[in-house]
């Protein structure tokens, strides 16, 4: 772990298992929903804790095709599951591209994207956002093997209308590939797309709408073609018994999923709302995390103050980021002390 400790503190903002001082985490860095999952999601977990333990899961989540299938509105031969929608992005990454393939993305975006196209050996051709994070017009001609679009997009939380999505998917001779993790929070969605174009696979994940994130479940969309192609290059087994039973339940609850959203979306309008009056700059958000910028000033030191009294916010050392805050919508309660600490460093 010593050696490890550096890169998973700088991931997590502090290493797990670990208590900073001062009580506990309020932990507002990694996008996690704050509401539990749904009752019947517990159900079936503790329903698996049976000797079947000791066999193997089932290779294509049968299960859990077929109900996302009926949820979605799809058939259960366009989706695929992963083991989070990170091990859907890696599947993908290693169907798609070589050594000097091109992969199209606008930036700042998530930045796993870097990493997969360099452990593939291919070029990123990256498009800078403008200001407002609208679409890049440039997208619209670059050409690729893949073009990936996160929407709404993190760390800045910002959404891009259906249509003009419509538009790049259309014009693209490659796989475009819209990342969702975080579309129950957002307007709309891609996913109706699909009916029309075969170049478009969708990204869904249950860790954070669904309250998910520790079992790791992800599920990709797309032409029955092009999912049959991708799932060649999947682990046998990639996601496990208890997993495809938890996302099984969850999908089932989706009034669950939604009462939570619609609590984390106002909780989100209360917080953009807030750190406006503390002289932050708020990209609107459409997600369940707020980008808050104090132009010109890095937030590093705003970031260690908060850690120090145990809470975690996302920092990124990079150009555009670096004088902004990526901030998750806890609850209530949880940014109420954010604010008060962030009250205190003004007063103090
Ligand atoms: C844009 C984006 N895509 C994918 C993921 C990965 O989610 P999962 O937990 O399903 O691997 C995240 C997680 O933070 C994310 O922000």
């Amino acid at each position: 772990m010593s050696r490890l400790r550096p890169v998973v503190e700088r991931m997590h903002g502090y290493v797990p298992g670990e208590q900073p001082q001062g009580g506990p985490v309020v932990k507002l860095n990694t996008n996690e929903n704050p509401y539990p999952p749904a009752p019947g999601v517990l159900a079936a977990v503790a329903a698996c804790a049976s000797a079947d333990l000791r066999l193997y899961p089932d290779p294509s989540a049968t299960a859990l095709r077929e109900t996302a299938a009926r949820v979605y509105g799809v058939r259960p031969e366009q989706v695929l599951v992963g083991n989070g929608s990170d091990d859907l992005l890696t599947i993908l990454m290693r169907a798609a591209v070589g050594p000097d393939d091109i992969v199209v993305y606008p930036e700042p975006t998530y930045s796993l994207y870097d990493t997969l196209v360099t452990i593939q050996q291919g070029r990123a051709l990256t498009i800078p956002f403008p200001p407002d994070f609208s679409l890049p017009q440039a997208l619209g001609v670059a050409e690729g093997r893949l073009l990936l679009l996160c929407n709404p997009n993190s760390p800045s939380g910002t959404f891009v209308p259906i249509g003009a999505i419509e538009e790049l998917v259309a014009g693209h001779p490659g796989i475009v590939v819209v990342d969702e993790a975080y579309a129950d929070f957002a307007p709309a969605s891609a996913l109706p797309l699909l009916a029309r174009h075969d170049n478009l696979i969708v990204l869904r994940t249950l860790s954070k709408s669904f309250s998910l994130a520790g079992m790791r479940i992800g599920l990709a969309f797309g032409n029955a073609e092009l999912i049959a192609g991708i799932a060649k290059v999947k682990d046998s087994y990639n996601v496990s018994r208890v997993a495809i039973a938890a996302g099984v339940a969850a999908l089932e609850d989706h009034a669950w999923m939604e009462r939570n959203v619609t609590r984390i979306v106002a909780t989100r309008a209360r917080l953009c709302a807030a750190l406006a009056c503390r002289d932050y700059e708020v990209l609107p958000s459409a997600a369940n995390f707020v980008f808050a910028r104090r132009p010109g000033e890095d937030q590093a030191a705003v970031q260690g103050r908060l850690r120090a009294r145990g809470i975690l916010v996302r920092h990124f050392a990079v150009a555009r980021l670096a004088d902004g805050l990526r901030i998750t919508v806890g609850t209530d309660e949880e940014i109420d002390r954010l604010l008060e600490e962030l009250d205190g460093f003004r007063d103090g």
